[in-house]
């Protein structure tokens, strides 16, 4: 029997490596070679390269469990069945078995008495309908195979692209028609005959047959090799498994409902929304900022997400009459939820000190904001003026101001507000860029010659550690350089060496730096790297450190707004000063030229 997240877990990658599949750790939560979305939303999203074409290190059969946030859902967050974390369990099988092998592993896992033994009289299936603008053809072989299994005919339903159909998870890249698998959560028995209307059949399973690329402009093209790709929520799974109808009564939310009636005093029947909304946001919380590609509270892209989770909490736990700070209370009822996530463990002093940090920001601006709110709120409209306003002095995220005038049936001007901040942004872009002139001309030659070492430095890094190593950030003066970037560990003195040697190696061989401008895209086609999550111009420069040693014809090639030296001779010995952590996952490397 299934009892918790952790039964179902170890039973799903027990199942599948029996089946020769090999266990893959989650990746992170921040994508990582993807700029178009936020967060890892799906178990496909961090193996797309497998998916179309790439061999993986541990072959075609793979099975994992992947952290995922979606952030379309933070607003559904509130009833039984939304979360912005969750987990999903996957099974892959990349350009090796196919639907009757993924179907036959899917009905034994379900129906198995070794396995989860539901009673094959509960379950139901859909398959894909076909689509004749698509150039896809009625799935009849999945239907086939379940029937061949024992579901009957009026157990399976077809239906079209937008119930059976999954992917891209961007605009483009690999999708299919897929074969979803539904559960009777209803009371009694099933129903003989299957309505994919009736919200007591509960969707579990999906199986994904990923055949096709969606190309850019909209084509759908048969990929390299046929891929399954399956996704099982765990929470909804394990909740359905124990006849519960709402997510956060199953035991990995328990405690942490618990501890918000003990600090609140209230009973969570009495106020599910907000208890919902307190231990979903700061569970997501916690995962994001123990993430090993960890974020932190920001104004800007993840760390902004983040940012709306905790403060959104804490909004409610004043709903709740909860008095003080109380978010790395809760934190600390989540880790113990989730023992095999080792990085939570290893990061939770980031994961309290950030929750405290942010809610002790929030909390110095939260009342008066929201009397200023409640004086703006008499109109039906906020203007975009106000909103910014709120946001600006008191740290209220958009979506909370509009969240507030909701619950008073008043509306945000969006618009204006959109423009408000875009006004604002240039405004600081300005400033900061004449900042950076003037520091400049204090010791330009030297700060030249730094930030040429840093592009030799991150590819060095590249090679010595891996490709994976991503430039976190960079901060220059006349003196030294601190370079960050995304890594999990210490160096070893062999590593330090390897990279300064293989930056001086560049030095002495007296390579051409060269800069050219190019639109962004022409930038980035032509293989120049960018900083993550960094927001660019329309035309940007590049500069290439010309190498016709290597087979690409350069040793670097960066988006960055310089300036460089011409050549690398003269920036004469290049010396790491220092390595040493700078957050979770992230590492820093001080260093000179002399
Ligand atoms: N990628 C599929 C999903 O997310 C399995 O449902």
């Amino acid at each position: 029997m299934i009892q918790n997240r952790w039964d179902l877990v170890k039973k799903y990658l027990e199942f599948f490596k029996s089946k020769e599949h090999h266990e893959i750790p989650s990746a992170s939560l921040i994508p990582e070679n993807d700029p178009t979305v936020l967060f890892t939303t799906a178990g496909m999203h961090p193996l797309v390269p497998f998916l179309t074409g790439q061999r993986h290190p541990h072959g075609k059969r793979l099975v994992d469990v992947q952290k995922c946030i979606r952030t379309g859902d933070i607003e559904d967050v509130g009833d039984e069945v939304h979360h912005t974390f969750f987990e999903m369990l996957g099974n892959w099988g990349l350009g090796d078995y196919w639907k009757k092998e993924a179907i036959g592993y899917s009905f034994e896992f379900l129906t198995s008495k070794e396995w989860l033994g539901i009673d094959k009289s509960k379950l139901a299936v859909s398959c894909f309908a076909g689509d004749d603008a698509m150039g896809v053809k009625k799935d009849i072989e999945s239907s086939e195979y379940w029937l061949k299994m024992g579901i009957p005919e009026e157990k399976i339903v077809f239906l079209s692209k937008s119930q059976n159909w999954w992917g891209p998870a961007g605009e483009s890249g690999p999708c299919g028609p897929d074969s979803e698998m539904f559960y009777w959560a209803g009371k009694g028995e099933a129903p003989k005959e299957f309505n994919p209307e009736d919200k007591r059949w509960v969707e579990i399973w999906n199986d994904v047959f990923m055949q096709y690329n969606k190309t850019k402009d909209g084509k759908y093209e048969l990929l390299e090799h046929k891929n399954v790709d399956t996704g099982m929520g765990v929470e909804r799974t394990v909740a359905v498994l124990l006849g519960l109808d709402d997510n956060y009564l199953t035991p990995g939310f328990v405690p942490i409902i618990a501890e918000i009636e003990k600090l609140s005093g209230k009973k969570y029947d009495d106020h599910k929304k907000a208890f919902r909304i307190i231990a979903d946001h700061l569970r997501a919380s916690v995962f994001i900022l123990g993430d090993e590609r960890g974020v932190k509270p920001g104004n800007l892209g993840q760390g902004y997400v983040l940012r709306r989770l905790i403060r959104r909490a804490i909004r409610y736990g004043k709903i709740l009459g909860i008095n003080g700070d109380f978010t790395v209370q809760i934190a600390k009822t989540v880790l113990p939820i989730y023992p095999d996530y080792q990085e939570l463990h290893r990061n939770h002093k980031i994961i309290f000190d950030e929750l405290q940090q942010e809610e002790e920001r929030f909390g110095k601006t939260l009342e008066k904001g929201l009397k200023i709110f409640e004086k703006i709120a008499r109109d039906d409209i906020i203007t975009g003026r106000e909103a910014f306003l709120l946001f600006q002095s008191y740290g209220f995220p958009i979506e909370m101001t509009v969240e507030l005038a909701n619950e008073k049936g008043a509306s945000v001007d969006l618009e204006e507000y959109n423009a408000e901040f875009k006004r604002h942004q240039d405004l600081s872009r300005t400033a900061s860029a004449g900042q950076f002139k003037s520091g400049l001309a204090d010791d330009s030659e030297q700060t030249k010659k730094l930030h040429t070492a840093t592009h030799l430095l991150l590819e060095a890094l590249k090679r010595v550690l891996n490709f994976d190593v991503k430039q976190k950030g960079s901060n220059i003066t006349p003196a030294r350089s601190r370079f960050d970037f995304s890594f999990d560990r210490k160096l070893t003195e062999e590593e330090k060496k390897e990279a300064e040697d293989l930056v001086n190696e560049k030095i002495q061989a007296g390579l051409e730096v060269k800069r050219e401008e190019l639109p962004l895209k022409e930038a980035f086609d032509s293989g120049a790297m960018g900083e993550f999550g960094a927001k660019y111009p329309d035309i940007v420069s590049v500069y290439t450190i010309i190498d016709s040693t290597e087979p690409r014809g350069y040793f670097s090639k960066e988006i960055c707004t310089g300036p460089h030296v011409k050549n690398t001779r003269e920036l004469g010995k290049f010396k790491i000063l220092k390595e040493e952590s700078a957050s979770a996952g992230v590492r820093r490397i001080r260093s000179v030229v002399e």
